[in-house]
C-alpha cells in the first residue's frame, strides 16, 4: 500500500492520504494553543523525569529529551522556530521540533501518555499562573480604591437607591462597597484554585495506561496538590475553567458597576469627577468632548466576559464521555477572559487612581435637606414614638417642605415642634449632611469612625 509523504508523522500510520489542505486549517488549533507552549514544556520535562524514574526511559535519553525540549522552548522564545498549520497544535510542534533537533530518541517522549490528558495538564498549569495574575491584578484596583478613599477621606455625596438621592454618604463609604465586592472575587478565585490544582496526566487517552508511571511523581515535579482519581473525568473535566469563567463573569459584573458609576458621575449632569487627559479620550468631530472611553469599555467588555463563559458552558453540554474534539473550544474563551480581565483591572487601576473627585459637587448634591428625612423620624423614635408613627410624622414635614418650597433643614426646632411635640431644641444641630453621616456609627454604617478604622485596617 502506497504511503502518503506528509502524513502527521504523530499519527500518520493508519492513514492512505494526507489530510486536505482545508480540512488541516479548519482543525488545527496552533493559531491559539501556542501560547501553551511554555508549559507544555513543563510538562514533558516532568513526564519524561518521570519516565527515566520509573526505568521505562534510561537515565542518557532521559538526559537527551530533556536537553532537547530546553533548547525547542529557547526556540520559541527567540521565535527562531514557528510552529506550522500543519503541526495541527502545541503540543505536536513541540515533538516535531524535538525529534528534529535530537532524532529518535525524541520519539519516546509520548509513552504512556496522550495529547488528551497532556493538554489539560497544560490548561490547569496556565489557569494557575492566570489566577495568581488576576488575584494581583484585583489587589491593585483595591489598593487603587484605597488610595481615592483616603485622599477624599471626608468627602460627602448622596448615596442613591432607585438613582433618586436617599441619605448622605462618605464618598470612601461608596468605594469601599467596590472594594469588598473585589474580596468577594479574590474569595472566589482562591476557591477555584482548589479544584484546579489536580494532576490529569497519567490518565491516558482515556483509560490509563498498562506502563508502571509514577504520578505522584509528577505531581510533585509540577507542584499539583492532588492527582485526578478517575481517567475518564480527567480527560473531560472542564469544571475548573466553567468555574474560573464564572469567577470572571461576576468579576466582570462589579467592574462594569464602578465603570458605569464613573461615566456617570463624569457627566456635566452629575459632575462629581473629572477624568485626567491621559485617561480619557477626544471625539473625532466634537472638539469639546472628553470622553470616559477606559470606564466605557470595561463596562462594554463584561459582554465578552459573560458570553465567554456561556460560550464553553454551550460547548460542554451533553458531551458523552470522555475526550472530544469539542473541547478544543475551550480555550479561545479562556484566554480571551484571562487578557481581558488583565487588561481591564490594570487599566482601570490607573484611571482610577488619577480621578480628580469634585467635593463641592457632591458637597452641594448631598446637601439637598430632603436627604436628612430618615434623620427626623429617627429622632422621633430615640425620643419614643413608634417608627410608624415616626416616619408619617417626618412625611407630613416633607409634605409641609414641597408645598411651601423650602427644604427641611429651614425649619428649625420650634417649626419642627408643630409636627410633633418631641422635636428638641436639639434637633436644629442634627440636621446636617456631616452629622447624618457621623451618627451612622453601626456597624457597617457610614461614619467617620467607621471609614477611619477600616482605612487603617485595610493598610496594613
Ligand atoms: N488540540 C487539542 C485540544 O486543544 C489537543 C488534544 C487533541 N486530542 C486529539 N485526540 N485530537 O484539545
Amino acid at each position: 500500500m502506497a504511503k502518503a509523504k506528509t502524513t502527521n508523522t504523530s499519527w500518520g500510520g493508519r492513514f492512505k492520504v494526507p489530510t486536505a489542505g482545508g480540512a488541516q486549517a479548519f482543525t488545527a488549533s496552533i493559531g491559539f494553543d501556542i501560547r501553551l507552549y511554555p508549559y507544555d514544556v513543563r510538562v514533558s520535562i516532568a513526564h519524561t523525569k518521570m519516565l527515566a524514574h520509573t526505568g521505562i526511559i534510561s537515565a542518557a535519553d532521559r538526559n537527551k529529551i530533556v536537553k532537547g525540549l530546553h533548547a525547542v522552548e529557547k526556540e520559541l522564545d527567540s521565535g527562531k522556530f514557528t510552529p506550522q498549520v500543519s503541526d495541527e497544535d502545541i503540543h505536536m510542534a513541540i515533538e516535531r521540533r524535538l525529534r528534529e533537533r535530537i532524532g529518535s530518541v525524541g520519539a519516546k517522549l509520548h509513552a504512556a501518555r496522550s495529547r488528551n490528558d497532556q493538554v489539560i495538564t497544560d490548561v490547569r498549569l496556565f489557569v494557575k499562573d492566570a489566577i495568581a495574575v488576576i488575584d494581583d491584578a484585583i489587589g491593585g484596583l483595591q489598593k487603587a480604591l484605597i488610595g481615592v478613599c483616603k485622599k477624599y477621606e471626608s468627602a460627602i455625596m448622596p448615596g442613591y437607591t432607585h438613582l433618586q438621592r436617599a441619605q448622605p454618604v462618605l464618598l470612601g463609604h461608596h468605594l469601599l462597597a467596590y472594594y469588598d465586592m473585589l474580596s468577594r472575587d479574590r474569595e472566589r478565585l482562591a476557591s477555584c484554585l482548589e479544584r484546579v490544582d489536580i494532576l490529569p496526566l497519567g490518565a491516558g487517552a482515556i483509560a490509563g495506561t498498562t506502563l508502571p508511571i509514577d504520578r505522584a511523581y509528577v505531581a510533585k515535579e509540577l507542584g499539583f496538590a492532588r492527582i485526578a482519581e478517575n481517567s475518564m473525568d480527567a480527560v473531560s473535566d472542564r469544571d475548573f475553567i466553567l468555574e474560573f469563567l464564572s469567577d470572571m463573569a461576576i468579576l466582570f459584573a462589579h467592574l462594569s458597576r464602578l465603570a458605569g458609576e464613573i461615566t456617570m458621575w463624569a457627566t456635566a449632569e452629575f459632575g462629581f469627577v473629572t477624568l485626567h487627559d491621559a485617561y480619557s479620550t477626544g471625539s473625532s468631530m466634537m472638539p469639546q468632548k472628553k470622553n470616559p472611553d477606559i470606564a466605557e469599555l470595561v463596562r462594554g467588555k463584561s459582554g465578552r466576559v459573560y458570553g465567554n463563559l456561556v460560550s464553553v458552558l454551550t460547548t460542554i453540554k451533553g458531551l458523552p464521555l470522555a475526550y472530544n474534539s469539542d473541547l478544543q473550544e475551550d480555550k479561545e474563551p479562556l484566554f480571551d477572559s484571562v487578557d481581558t480581565a488583565t487588561g481591564s483591572l490594570t487599566t482601570l487601576a490607573a484611571m482610577v487612581t488619577s480621578l480628580r473627585f469634585n467635593e463641592e459637587a457632591m458637597a452641594a448634591a448631598a446637601s439637598d435637606g430632603f436627604l436628612l428625612a430618615t434623620d427626623l423620624a429617627e429622632y422621633l423614635v430615640s425620643a419614643g414614638e413608634p417608627f410608624r408613627k415616626a416616619h408619617e410624622v417626618a412625611g407630613n414635614i416633607v409634605l409641609h417642605c414641597l408645598e411651601n418650597d423650602i427644604s427641611p433643614t429651614d425649619l428649625d426646632a420650634k417649626a419642627l415642634r408643630k409636627f410633633s411635640k418631641k422635636f428638641g431644641d436639639d434637633i436644629e444641630r442634627l440636621m446636617t449632611p456631616r452629622q447624618s453621616v457621623d451618627r451612622r456609627k453601626v456597624v457597617g454604617g457610614t461614619a467617620s469612625s467607621n471609614l477611619k478604622r477600616r482605612l487603617r485596617k485595610l493598610s496594613k
